[in-house]
């Protein structure tokens, strides 16, 4: 019999990519999703890709009753992957308490809903903000976490905490936090990628937009940091890597794997590229000019960031293999039949 996992936000950028990995592995998937960031297209698409369309439940995880109730519907879950959470830096600066409680009372809604019809391990969707301006690069689990500059952030940190506090309470439950690094790409199919509703935040949906002529021009938020090139350095990471480290962590719990019962790892490559990089990067891709200009600084932005990778190949045995320009053309080729399906 297949395992039954319970995905949150399975509709999502992140999650949807997940979601094929874990079919792609025999897993019996569950997406739970509120659609409020995401598209119920999504579903047809991963049927597209595996051959199966998982199950799909339309709920908001605020709603403890509704919660309670599809929870002890699939009782028989082996493990969930929470991925449900809004996760726009700049909103959650704005709109503080609407961040607290989407991804905060939710979380805990599911956690209780878990404890309650006794499936034990969760796998938690967290991000490499939570270790705020590190002291010293590459950064390791080990290294220090800060209160995260957003709101957004905060919510990743607290929720780590939350978990924390439950197992140590709960001796049957355990836990993996997977700390994203800057997660970009998309699926080779183009089928699947990121969808930022509006205008994006993040740097490689602004990149894809300009090139294809939806934005005009890609704003840079300053040269002036001490880096190489004066521009930020970040680790990013390829989404189906990413989505592989889930199914790993997945085994790890079903098959009690697990040295701690909470168990906290690094996803990024390793490797820092500044925004003048990835920039180039995609110019070399396309074989075409980005247009952009070079801006103030943007608040919050943290000079450096790269993961230290040691203890996810140890411990998961998980190793990231797209390169950069792998991610890049792969981000523009979802975007590009995104604008070809619409046009
Ligand atoms: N950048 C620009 N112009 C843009 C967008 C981004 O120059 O239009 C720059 C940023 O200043 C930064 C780099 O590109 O130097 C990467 O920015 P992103 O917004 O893509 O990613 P961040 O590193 O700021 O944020 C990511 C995730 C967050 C997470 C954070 C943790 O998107 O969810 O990493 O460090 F909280």
């Amino acid at each position: 019999m297949k395992n039954k996992i319970i995905v949150t936000g399975g509709c999502g950028y992140i999650g949807s990519h997940t979601v094929v990995e874990l079919i792609n592995n025999n897993y019996d998937v569950v997406i739970l999703d509120d659609l409020s960031n995401s598209s119920v297209e999504t579903l047809g698409r991963i049927e597209k890709i595996t051959g199966v369309k998982p199950v799909f439940i339309d709920i908001d995880l605020k709603n403890d009753t509704e919660t309670k109730k599809v929870f002890s519907k699939h009782k028989d879950a082996k493990a969930v992957i929470n991925f449900a959470a809004h996760k726009a830096v700049g909103e959650s600066v704005q709109k503080p308490l609407m961040y607290y409680k989407n991804n905060l009372y939710s979380l805990i809604n599911m956690l209780s809903s878990m404890v309650e019809n006794n499936i034990n391990g969760v796998i938690f969707s967290s991000s490499a903000t939570v270790y705020g301006t590190p002291e010293t690069l590459p950064i390791t689990e080990k290294s220090k976490t800060q209160r995260p500059f957003s709101p957004y952030g905060n919510t990743k940190k607290i929720a780590e905490e939350v978990i924390d506090d439950l197992i140590k309470s709960n001796d049957n439950f355990s836990a993996i936090s997977l700390r994203y690094f800057n997660p970009i790409g998309a699926h080779e199919s183009g089928l699947i990628g990121e969808l930022p509703s509006g205008v994006p935040n993040n740097l490689m949906p602004y990149i894809t937009q300009t090139a294809v002529g939806l934005r005009e021009k890609l704003m840079v938020y300053g040269n002036d940091y001490p880096t190489k090139d004066g521009t930020p350095i970040r680790d990013y990471i390829h989404v189906v890597d990413l989505a592989k480290a889930h199914v790993l962590a997945v085994e790890r719990i079903i098959n009690k794997q697990q040295e701690q019962p909470y168990e906290i790892f690094n996803l990024g490559t390793g490797n820092g590229f500044s925004v003048l990089d990835v920039i180039n990067s995609f110019e070399e891709v396309t074989n075409s000019k980005l247009n952009y200009e070079i801006t103030d600084r943007r608040p919050g932005d943290v000079p450096e960031l790269y993961a230290a990778t040691d203890l996810v190949k140890e411990k998961l045995g998980w190793e990231p293999k797209k390169s950069l320009n792998e991610m890049i053309k792969s981000s523009w080729d979802w975007e590009q039949k995104l604008r070809n399906n619409k046009e």
